[in-house]
């Protein structure tokens, strides 16, 4: 009854321009591993959940992307959303498809886009989360110490003894709280950042979907038993246009009193920026982190350099920047205006 959605159908605007709406990071490999973000992820499940249990769900416009990159996921298991309205609805679409096919279904709903040092560690605890969903009406949050400020995050806290085995019972969660409540939550030391995935029993995410998003619920329900027929698709066209826009940490995490972490650590980074990109590659003597061969750094100190395009790059005096380059764009800007570059790029889009 093991489950694993993973969720591809974000536009990973802060990694631009690299990650594109038409191709976004989740089908990219940010730091040369020779594998994309998507099929690391799901590498990293096949170890555990079986293969006809892997769902990916992602916009129609992904559809392709997904099959060219994971061949070997079955083609029915690939869901595709008629466009894009955040977490929410994605995991009520998945739910209402599984529940029917299997109502004791446990379910790991799990972004595409991270990064994940120690899989081993990270099966344990996987299946340790899944063990305890299985007989519990819990809601389960994977845990990471933090180590800055950051406000792209959501913060747990949590009760300091623990429910089982390393299991502890939330008492708050916040998603993506502003820079001062952060710096609040770190000088508190009893904090945790949300890795973004969560382990439940599918039915009791449909009863929290019931009582925190009713309408999203109604929407879902009225049209259930076309699900997982040939009129399932006519029957998401009719619902996605009226589903709120919202990520699932808002709509149901922050309501729920049943929701548990626990505190991990399997080298989580959510590759969210160039500077955890940075963080993530090997550096030169003076702190540069290149991710290309055709660049030549002079006198540069802790620069983010990334270059795929033909062209050679010569970098000279530059100091913490992140200079990315690609066919058609070249973006030089300063690593601490790094969360900015969301906002260039509604920018860029409205000006050209
Ligand atoms: N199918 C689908 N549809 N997937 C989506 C959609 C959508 O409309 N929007 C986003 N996703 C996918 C993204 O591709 C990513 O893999 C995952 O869902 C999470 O979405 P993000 O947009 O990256 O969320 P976030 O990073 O802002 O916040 C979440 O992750 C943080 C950790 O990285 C939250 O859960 C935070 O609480 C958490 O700390
Ligand atoms: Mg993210």
């Amino acid at each position: 009854h093991h489950y694993v959605a993973i969720m591809a159908g974000g536009i990973g605007s802060r990694f631009w321009p690299k990650s594109r709406t038409s191709y976004p990071k989740q089908f990219l490999d940010i730091l040369n591993t020779g594998k994309t973000l998507i099929q690391a992820t799901y590498e990293r499940y096949a170890r555990f959940i079986p293969a006809e249990n892997i769902y990916v769900v992602t916009s129609q416009d992904y559809v392709s992307i997904v099959e060219e990159q994971l061949p070997q996921l079955q083609k029915e298991n690939i869901v595709a959303e008629p466009s894009r309205k955040n977490t929410a609805p994605c995991v009520a679409y998945i739910s209402f498809k599984l529940i029917e096919k299997d109502p004791e279904a446990c379910l790991i709903v799990a972004p595409s886009d991270h990064l994940v040092l120690d899989p081993d560690a990270f099966e344990q605890v996987s299946l340790r989360a899944l063990e305890f969903a299985r007989d519990s009406k819990a809601f389960i949050t994977l845990g990471i110490k933090p180590t800055y400020p950051n406000t792209g995050y959501g913060y747990i806290q949590h009760d300091v003894e623990s429910v089982a085995d390393n299991i502890h019972k939330v008492k708050t969660f916040t998603e993506k709280p502003n820079l001062e409540l952060a710096k609040t939550f770190m000088a508190s030391g009893d904090f945790l950042w949300n890795a973004g995935i969560f382990i439940w029993r599918v039915e009791n995410i449909l009863q929290a979907f019931e009582s925190f998003q009713p309408e999203m619920y109604e929407l879902f329900a009225q049209e259930k038993e076309l699900f997982n027929t040939p009129r399932e698709k006519e029957a998401i066209d009719r619902i996605y246009p009226q589903c709120t826009n919202i990520s699932i940490d808002y709509a149901i995490m922050e309501k729920a009193d049943n929701v548990y972490v626990i505190p991990s650590s399997f080298g989580w980074s959510d590759l969210g920026t160039w500077n955890s990109a940075y963080d993530n590659l090997e550096k030169d003597y003076l702190g540069n982190a290149v991710a290309g061969d055709k660049v030549m750094v002079i006198d540069a100190t802790k620069c983010m350099i990334a270059a795929e395009s033909s062209k050679l790059v010569v970098l000279q005096g530059l100091d913490d920047f992140i200079v990315v380059d690609t066919p058609d764009v070249l973006l030089i800007c300063k690593k601490e205006k790094e969360q900015e570059i969301k906002e260039y790029v509604a920018e860029v889009k409205r000006n050209i």
